[in-house]
């Protein structure tokens, strides 16, 4: 059986990460959406549960999905569940310099391989800390994060709750 991981800090998940989970999970036999920590960004703002409950929303007509947490190196993480390859994307070439880094790092330090997807064009300008932005000021944010979860993202940051 095939798996492959899907790791990111998704702080919260956005249209461009559905994407990119819909587009994978037809690639292999089961997609594992793996929750990090990046640490060289502020901790997150939504909780770890928060995270895992926005993905079995949004992403509930997925059969294939696994989605779970994880702490310390990916390698280390992948190697304990027995996967090889990761994805990945790009939006702009900024993404292509950090993300070749990780890219070769991973396969340093454990044999990990990463397949990259270009992120869908309607995606591009999409990012977690924007949508955290503009939802801090109360501001629609339907067109970013999949209408499911979009309550409950402008609940927490436009009260503070
Ligand atoms: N469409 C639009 N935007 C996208 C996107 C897509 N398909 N995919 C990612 N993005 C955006 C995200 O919203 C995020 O935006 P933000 O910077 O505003 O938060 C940004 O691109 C990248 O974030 P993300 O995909 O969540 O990854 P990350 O760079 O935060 O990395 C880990 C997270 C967990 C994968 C990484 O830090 C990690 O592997 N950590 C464990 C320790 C480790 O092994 N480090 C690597 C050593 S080589």
């Amino acid at each position: 059986m095939k798996a492959i991981i899907y790791p990111g800090t998704f702080d919260p998940p956005h249209l461009g990460h559905l994407n990119i989970i819909q587009r994978s999970a037809t690639l292999c036999d089961k997609l594992i959406i793996a929750i990090g920590t990046n640490r060289s960004k502020p901790a997150p703002v939504f909780s770890f549960a928060e995270r895992k409950r926005f993905f079995e929303t949004m992403t509930a007509g997925i059969a294939n999905l696994e989605i779970v947490g994880f702490d310390g190196l990916l390698v280390d993480f992948a190697k304990s569940r027995g996967v090889t390859t990761i994805v990945r994307a790009f939006r702009t070439m900024m993404d292509f310099e950090y993300e070749t880094v990780q890219g070769q790092m991973n396969r340093q330090l454990g044999d990990l391989e990463t397949f990259y997807l270009l992120v869908d064009e309607r995606y591009r300008l999409i990012s977690s800390t924007l949508v955290r932005e503009i939802a801090s000021y109360g501001k629609s944010i339907s067109n970013f994060v999949p209408k499911e979860i979009e309550t409950a993202i402008l609940q927490k940051l436009a009260t503070g709750l």
